[in-house]
């Protein structure tokens, strides 16, 4: 069976340009309709001067940092979003993997006062990532994570492992993307074993949804 981490990575490669499509068209109702203006708004509330963009994509939120002034700066490793965000928008974007933030192998800049994650943690050891996030945070830097609600999205099976995207309802030729479901709690121990304090929890919802469209975490 092909390694999960590896297919992740693979997915991203294949899916680059349907994600760009379903991103840019405003194809998904519930970033529409809650996720972006959350993690928009979680990130403005701290009033940042300098904020890192993890898994930036096609680098949306890069450009709604920086039409509001702030200098933002992106990080992901898909070649193809990183081409489109640089071409999209003024913000720096470095192209590297997760693993490279991780041994420090790239200079992608420190001393940011937030660094953001928006659904960009997909796998499973996210440990060693926080970690290396932490090291880049100037002193009383913030962490700003949105993910998928646990609660809302785990069809009966309350624990840490490993599940598949397929996109369905968007337009495009998709790869089944595989992502790794965390509990509550093991946000929370991931985000603690990697030196971080969480200072705020949201769960931002419809108000004519049943369930929330994403768990929030502040974390410094
Ligand atoms: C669901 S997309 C989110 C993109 C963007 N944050 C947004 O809100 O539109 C997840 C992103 O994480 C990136 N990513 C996933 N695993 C990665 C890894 N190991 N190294 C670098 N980037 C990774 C993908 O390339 C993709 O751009």
């Amino acid at each position: 069976m092909p390694n999960p981490e590896t297919s992740l990575v693979q997915s991203w490669q294949h899916n680059a340009q349907s994600w760009i499509d379903a991103v840019r068209q405003g194809a998904i109702d519930s970033r529409l309709q809650v996720t972006d203006q959350a993690i928009l708004l979680a990130v403005l509330g701290r009033q940042p001067t300098r904020v890192l963009d993890l898994g930036c994509g096609e680098g949306w939120l890069l450009r709604a940092l920086a039409a509001r002034g702030i200098d933002a700066v992106g990080v992901d490793g898909e070649a193809t979003l990183v081409d489109a965000a640089r071409a999209a928008g003024a913000a720096p974007v470095h192209l590297a993997s997760y693993e490279q933030l991780v041994a420090a192998s790239v200079d992608i800049g420190r001393d940011y006062d937030l660094i953001c994650a928006n659904f960009a943690l997909l796998h499973q050891d996210i440990i060693p990532l926080l970690s290396a996030l932490h090291a880049l945070l100037a002193p009383g830097g913030a962490l700003v994570i949105q993910t998928l609600h646990p609660w809302a999205v785990a069809d009966g099976n309350y624990q840490d492992g490993w599940r598949e995207e397929h996109f369905s309802g968007l337009n495009g030729q998709w790869q089944p993307m595989p992502w790794y479901f965390r509990t509550l709690s093991s946000w929370l121990n991931a985000l603690d074993m990697a030196g971080f304090t969480l200072t705020s929890l949201q769960e931002p919802q419809h108000p004519q949804s049943a369930v929330p469209q994403s768990l929030l975490l502040v974390a410094q």
